[in-house]
């Protein structure tokens, strides 16, 4: 097997420790690793299987090396300038900034959903905003089966998805300081702002979730709305989904597509106090779905409480996923 010279940027950050830890449990063949981050972190080291790195100041020089495949995470700002001068040294870019997601020749990828999509890139790609990809991941099966129709979606969102100073925030908010990184504290509290606000009142959170799920189902017909709230959670993303369908379902039917779903597991005893929990969610790659009801509300409509680790799946793990399938393919 062809060995890979493999890049992370940002590997100080929230994201790009856990790429090492994910990186660390697989078997992928990294001929050469290359860990980038601001000056502020050049010369600190990272261990990657009982090996110690250096992190280096992220330059423009820094991809003048034969780097095949390179793992951003380092903000928006940093992808906008860097990724293009990796793609033109011939390296592949799997961003996890919002920076690329929606141009139009960037695939957007969450690899159970839409790998197919992978081929179709120019030298990045994007991974998908975190409440995203574990909100469709279990929403393409639906969409296969009964065609959906409308999509309401409610966060409730883990602090880890703001990177260490949203960690920080809640850490220090337990112990009664203020709040750095979120406008208002976040211990004992729930914000509903996510990112910037728009001009039409939603968040720019909201909006990557409503238009992202378009784009990875390539369904832009679909009709979506979202609110986004941060919650004083550290890690793990939970999200009540509504959904109408245009096709009439069967709910055990329903609930059979799901547990057949590619990295979906569902979760669903109400009886015994089974439900998907944040806190059991944490440290897996998988998404959890329970609480499956009908939507009496509406003809064919049904309810979902979906759960997923927003740093692995929401972010690393699903990098990585797409570095497997870049890997397969240079072989
Ligand atoms: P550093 O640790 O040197 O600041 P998080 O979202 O968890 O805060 O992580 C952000 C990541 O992006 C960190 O690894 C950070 O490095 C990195 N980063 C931030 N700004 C830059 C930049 N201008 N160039 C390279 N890496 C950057």
């Amino acid at each position: 097997m062809k060995k890979i010279n493999l890049a992370i940027v940002g590997a100080t950050g929230m994201v790009g420790r856990t790429l090492i830890k994910v990186l660390e449990e697989k078997d992928l063949p990294i001929e050469n690793l290359y860990l980038f981050a601001s000056s502020r972190s050049a010369g600190k080291t990272i261990t990657f299987k009982g090996k110690e790195y250096v992190v280096e100041e992220l330059t423009e020089n820094s991809f003048d090396r034969g780097i095949d495949i390179a793992l951003f995470s380092a903000g928006g700002s940093t992808s906008l300038k860097f990724a293009p001068i990796a793609a033109s040294k011939g390296c592949v870019v799997v961003d996890n900034s919002s920076a690329w997601r929606m141009n139009p020749d960037v695939p957007l990828v969450v690899p159970e959903v839409n790998p197919e999509d992978v081929k179709l890139h120019k030298g990045i790609i994007a991974n998908p905003n975190c409440s995203t990809i574990q909100a469709v991941v279990a929403l393409k099966p639906l969409d296969e089966y009964y065609n959906i129709k409308r999509i309401i979606y409610s966060t409730y969102q883990a602090v880890s998805g703001a990177g260490m100073g949203g960690w920080q925030d809640l850490e220090e908010g337990i112990k009664g300081n203020p709040p750095k990184k979120f406008p208002h504290p976040i211990f004992n509290n729930c914000l509903p702002h996510i990112d910037v606000f728009t001009e039409n009142g939603y968040t720019k959170e909201e909006i990557k979730m409503i238009e992202e799920t378009r784009k990875i189902l390539h369904r832009q017909d679909l009709k979506i709305t979202a609110t986004t709230v941060r919650v004083p959670v550290f890690n793990s993303h939970s999200e009540s989904i509504n959904v109408e369908f245009e096709k009439p379902f069967d709910l055990e039917e329903l609930k059979e597509v799901l547990r057949k779903a590619p990295g979906v597991i569902v979760q669903d005893d109400p009886e015994n106090n089974v439900y998907p929990l944040a806190a059991n969610a944490t440290g897996h790659d998988e998404v959890f779905v329970g609480r499956i009801r009908r939507d009496e509300s509406v003809e064919n409509g049904v309810n979902l409480w979906v759960v997923a680790d927003n740093i692995r799946k929401g972010a690393a793990s699903n990098a990585v996923q797409i570095a497997e399938i870049l890997i397969k393919d240079m072989q």
